[in-house]
């Protein structure tokens, strides 16, 4: 490994991925630890140049505090302490330190070199492939996604043609986004991608299914039926590909912090298939997600991509699914999408698409009545996505996107603007 390492070590603070943050924005590599290291899994780290105990509003947990492992104190590391009152540290500060103070102890004490950068994360991550891999192969499920895009790319130029690439087109993905997937990775990038359109099975399965929950586990289900079918066909797989992100990790749940969400990937597959987990960006957040697919050459499209829920437009066509307003949610996404880049509202609005109901309303068109749906759009600006507040999108944006999907998507004859932040309302509709 190239990069210095400086060793946070969580004893129940809140403000583990903040330190972490600060610390990697002065260009030194840093990860979170559980309070209870061992020495020899603390020696077994590369390139650690200092140890920060974090201590925090979580460091009693039922009535007993965490301590750290008192040895680490004698490993001859740097060490401070922050908010942890038991702390046999010299130096012990009661709040996060700011950041000169933070630079003088990475820089003067820890004698840190400021290496961390994607080019030798690249590097470092291709050696470590390519060692963990040797000869055999990996495959991954690419979604098109940020994540499974740059495990993707990362992937290939460390093992090539050892990757074996399936990407499900379940039929419910954004205008042209399967075909960008086949262009950049197949075409471009030359990776041994394994296209499946199965969109007449997505669709038969979610026929007449109206329940938001039914609809989510058919997809998920169905979403592994196919892969696990493609790993059947394939020869002598033993690795699987995961984008797993360091927040999947950290939010899984520390040792001190309780579980925040459960981190799931291409989870479920079944016993009989067993491989064991490549997963090169675990380390990472997703800024750094990004940058690392800049550094690899992927499309600036594709890395600054927007979230986009893994059950994709099936859950924006609202209740039971139907081919003509699935168009239509289609359709009006990709206008709202456009329009919003040429106002330069993409790179401000953290996420933004259209739904459409399962109800129609009365309207004129060409001089008749009309029965039809409406378009709702959503914009929305979040930092984690547990809470959300609406963009207030330009009364002039708003009515030239309505103009558009008006004129020129069918069977939609009304556009409402969704004005909801979360909560009550959640930034999906189902
Ligand atoms: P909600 O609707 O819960 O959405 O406020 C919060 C964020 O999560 C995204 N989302 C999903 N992402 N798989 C995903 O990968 C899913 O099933 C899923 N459902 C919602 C949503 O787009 C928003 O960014």
């Amino acid at each position: 490994m190239k990069q210095d390492m400086i060793v946070i070590l969580d004893l129940g603070s809140t403000n583990n991925t903040v330190l972490a943050r600060e610390i990697r924005d002065l260009g030194v590599y840093s990860e979170i630890h559980p309070h209870d290291i061992t020495v020899e899994e603390l020696n077994a780290l590369d390139n650690v140049k200092g140890i920060i105990l974090n201590g925090g509003e979580n460091r009693v947990v039922d009535g007993q505090a965490v301590e750290v492992n008192p040895a680490v104190y004698d490993c001859g590391y740097p060490i401070i302490s922050v908010d942890y009152p038991g702390s046999k540290c010299e130096k012990q500060y009661t709040e996060l330190p700011d950041t000169d103070t933070l630079k003088s102890f990475v820089f003067d004490e820890c004698k840190a070199e400021a290496n961390w950068n994607m080019k030798n994360f690249v590097e470092d991550q291709t050696e470590l492939i390519k060692r963990q891999v040797g000869d055999r192969k990996v495959l991954l499920a690419l979604s098109g996604g940020v994540d499974s895009s740059v495990v993707a790319a990362l992937l290939l130029k460390a093992i090539g043609q050892q990757l074996v690439c399936v990407h499900v087109n379940h039929g419910l993905m954004r205008k042209n986004e399967s075909e960008s997937v086949v262009e950049v990775f197949k075409n471009q990038l030359h990776a041994n991608l394994i296209y499946v359109d199965a969109t007449e099975r997505f669709l038969g399965k979610l026929e007449n299914v109206a329940d938001p929950e039914e609809k989510r586990k058919i997809i998920g289900g169905e979403f592994i039926r196919v892969f696990e079918e493609e790993a059947r066909k394939l020869d002598g797989i033993d690795f699987l590909g995961q984008g797993t992100i360091y927040p999947d990790i950290i939010e899984s749940g520390t040792k001190t912090a309780k579980m925040v969400k459960s981190h799931h990937n291409v989870g479920g597959l079944p016993e009989d298939l067993q491989f064991e987990l490549v997963e090169p960006l675990k380390q990472l957040f997703k800024d750094e997600v990004r940058a690392c697919g800049i550094e690899l050459g992927l499309p600036p499209h594709m890395v600054y991509r927007q979230p986009f829920p893994g059950p994709g437009l099936g859950v924006r066509c609202l209740g039971a699914i139907t081919r003509d307003r699935l168009e239509a949610v289609r359709e009006s996404d990709a206008i709202l999408r456009e329009e919003f880049e040429k106002a330069g509202l993409d790179k401000k609005v953290w996420q933004y698409f259209t739904v459409v109901p399962d109800f129609k309303s009365v309207g004129m068109k060409n001089h008749e009545r009309c029965f039809e749906y409406m378009v709702i759009l959503r914009a929305i600006n979040t930092v984690d996505a547990m809470t959300a507040t609406i963009e207030k999108v330009d009364w002039e944006v708003l009515e030239k996107i309505t103009g558009r999907i008006l004129a020129e998507v069918e069977n939609v004859n009304r556009v409402c603007y969704d004005m909801s932040p979360k909560p009550p309302a959640t930034i999906e509709f189902e």
